[in-house]
């Protein structure tokens, strides 16, 4: 039997998509997967330590392993890093699921994260980047969702309800 994730979720840091993610899976009885964490199990390592040793792009090909082997895998709800859509292979992937775009502002995500240090892109100038990487990437989440949700101010238990109904 072939098996795919019920809902990816895509969005920039601060968006809520592991805590929405796991709400999701437990309400549905359901399994969560995050690629940060399947890219930090396999290289037994965390995601800082992997772009300070070995750079980006070998996080980046890291992630789009991790993402497409859950892909083709896993039968829950799978959050991916902010920046993983915006790789060919991993964009290509997510056709044909179900990819909800969870959507909020800079002083939500700030809110939510507090850009703890804790996301080695965040880590010069946290509100400037993060500002003009959704610039950057806003059109490419807006063109692989299937759905969009705000997820801004609101409690968990809300965006959950919404994104559930969705599939
Ligand atoms: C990244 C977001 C992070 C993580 C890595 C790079 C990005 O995931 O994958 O630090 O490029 O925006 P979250 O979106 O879960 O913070």
């Amino acid at each position: 039997m072939v098996t795919r994730p019920r809902v990816v979720l895509i969005g920039p840091p601060g968006s809520g998509k592991t805590t929405a993610g796991e709400a999701l899976a437990e309400r549905l009885g359901i399994a969560f997967l995050d690629s940060d964490q399947l890219v930090e199990q396999s290289a037994g390592r965390t995601i800082s330590e992997i772009f300070v040793e070995d750079g980006e792009p070998v996080f980046r090909r890291m992630e789009a392993d991790a993402v497409r082997r859950a892909l083709e895998t896993h039968d829950g709800v799978l959050a991916l890093g902010g920046g993983a859509p915006m790789q060919k292979p991993v964009a290509e992937a997510l056709h044909g699921h179900v990819v909800v775009f969870l959507d909020v502002t800079i002083t939500d995500a700030a809110r939510r994260v507090g850009f703890d240090g804790t996301r080695p892109l965040l880590a010069v100038n946290p509100r400037a980047t993060w500002t003009r990487l959704m610039q950057e990437r806003r059109p490419t989440y807006e063109r692989l969702a299937t759905h969009r949700v705000d997820t801004g101010g609101r409690d968990v238990k809300v965006v959950v309800d919404e994104v559930a109904a969705l599939i």
